[in-house]
């Protein structure tokens, strides 16, 4: 682990395997972003919370672990969750989990599906130190009544403070089949009560994973992640999605609208978690999903990472991913070609004319009519479930993009966040051709 301890730009996994963004939060003068992690090989298993700190959300610093199984209710893995500050101190939730059937062959799995879930909570004087034997507290036992919730696939608190009190979503399902979001609310963080949920008729998936709810200037927006939400067999069918919502606090009544947006068109990321930055920003991530792990000379072999944090904006009913001030500022040293960049990533902006297109390393950008679109057929594992051309929809703000340009990932950021089409990518050559665009400026990190 040691050997990827500092990162600069994306956050990669220390080493073995990380999903979810969790407890993503600016405290004590840091950013902290904690992880689902399996510190032992590069594949999903018992869920420990990885930890990694940063003053300016692009220089990070993995600090360890700081959640692990202790107690009987998260005995098989600390599940998804997220944090607040309250009176000084860091308080985190999340999901625990107990396994009723065990797999013998693999204990990190349930088999059956025969597991339960409840929600708890952890409080830490200096977001540092997490005292996992005596610090833990079970906030919502298993849920028994059907009619709210169901009692294995129930999890992903995001807790906010509302108006009068604090306020938490969870993800779970209905009795027939449809994902559905449960609110909570609290006076004191301790004592929940269940409120009012709501959902989706068919085709809006079977479990709905992490939902975050929260306020922006032009409107309120709520991302969740539902799972068999495009019902094709391609990897994968769990898709991260959004949409501006009506919200009332008193009585928790949501109001979904039917229209929502990817909250990613290369349909790699997954469960967003978002926080405020210092400045009062709405801020995001989400895990790429990686179908291989990576496996580097020298270094522990890893699977998963990041995309850049992304400032969410609505307006009139649209949802915006703009890149975070401080990304533009890492990448701002002008170069001439990608090979002065140092093998350490890139951003190209320009104006993509229509016709035009890009090969990066050999990830494909190009335009067609008012959609951008991307191709990584060359640049990705081989499979035919796999996705590998993606598009936007019909553009309505011009043609300018910015791309980010990682080893294992391009993020094009077009019109500053109108849509964003973020991919995972191997074996990427370390060469740029442009044809049909203007204006093209190229930058590395700053040194
Ligand atoms: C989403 C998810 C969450 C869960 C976590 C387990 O990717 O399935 O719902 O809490 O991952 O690692």
């Amino acid at each position: 682990m040691e050997e990827n301890r500092k990162q600069r730009g994306h956050l990669k996994a220390p080493g073995n395997w990380i999903n979810d963004p969790n407890g993503f939060i600016y405290y004590g003068g840091k950013y902290h972003l904690f992880y689902q992690y399996f510190p032992y090989a590069p594949v999903w298993g018992t869920m420990h919370w990885g930890h990694a700190v940063s003053d300016d959300l692009v220089n990070w610093e993995h600090v360890g672990v700081s959640l692990f199984p202790t107690k009987y209710g998260d005995q098989n893995g600390c599940f998804s969750g997220s944090a607040v500050e309250d009176n000084g101190k860091m308080a985190l939730f999340y999901t625990g989990v107990h396994y009723l059937e065990t797999d013998p062959e693999n204990i990190h799995q349930n088999i059956h599906d025969r597991f339960e879930a409840c929600q708890m909570m952890i409080v830490s004087e200096d977001g540092m130190h997490f005292d996992n034997f005596n610090g833990k507290k079970v906030i919502i036992p298993t849920i028994q009544d059907k009619s709210i919730g169901n009692r294995a696939d129930t999890r992903d608190p995001k807790v906010w403070k509302g108006r009068d009190g604090w306020y938490m979503v969870l993800g779970s399902r209905s009795e027939n089949g449809r994902g559905k979001i449960l609110f909570y609310r609290s006076d004191d963080l301790v004592n929940w009560s269940y409120v009012n949920d709501v959902s989706k008729g068919d085709g809006w998936g079977w479990m709905w994973e992490c939902p975050d709810y929260f306020e922006t200037e032009g409107g309120q927006v709520l991302v969740f992640s539902p799972m068999r939400f495009l019902q094709d067999g391609k990897w994968e069918e769990n898709q991260a999605i959004c949409m501006t919502v009506e919200f009332k606090e008193d009585g928790c009544e949501m109001d979904l609208p039917d229209r929502y947006q990817y909250l990613d068109y290369g349909l790699d990321l997954y469960a967003p978690q978002s926080t405020t930055d210092k400045d009062g920003r709405r801020v995001l991530t989400a895990w790429l999903r990686m179908p291989e792990t990576v496996e580097e000379e020298g270094k522990t072999p890893w699977r998963g990472m990041f995309c850049l944090p992304r400032v969410v904006e609505a307006k009139n009913g649209h949802v915006y991913f703009r890149v975070h001030p401080n990304v533009k500022k890492l990448y701002s040293r002008q170069i001439m070609d990608v090979k002065e960049a140092g093998g350490k990533g890139y951003r190209v902006s320009l104006l993509l004319e229509e016709g035009g297109y890009m090969d990066v390393g050999g990830y494909r950008v190009f335009r067609r009519g008012n959609r951008i679109c991307t191709d990584r057929t060359g640049v990705f594992c081989e499979g035919d479930d796999y996705r590998m051309t993606f598009e936007t929809p019909a553009i309505q703000e011009g043609y300018r993009l910015e791309l980010y340009v990682d080893e294992h990932m391009v993020e094009v950021y077009v019109n500053d966040g109108e849509y964003v089409v973020s991919n995972a990518v191997y074996g990427m050559a370390d060469e740029l051709s442009v044809c049909g665009g203007r204006e093209v400026k190229l930058f590395g990190m700053e040194d």
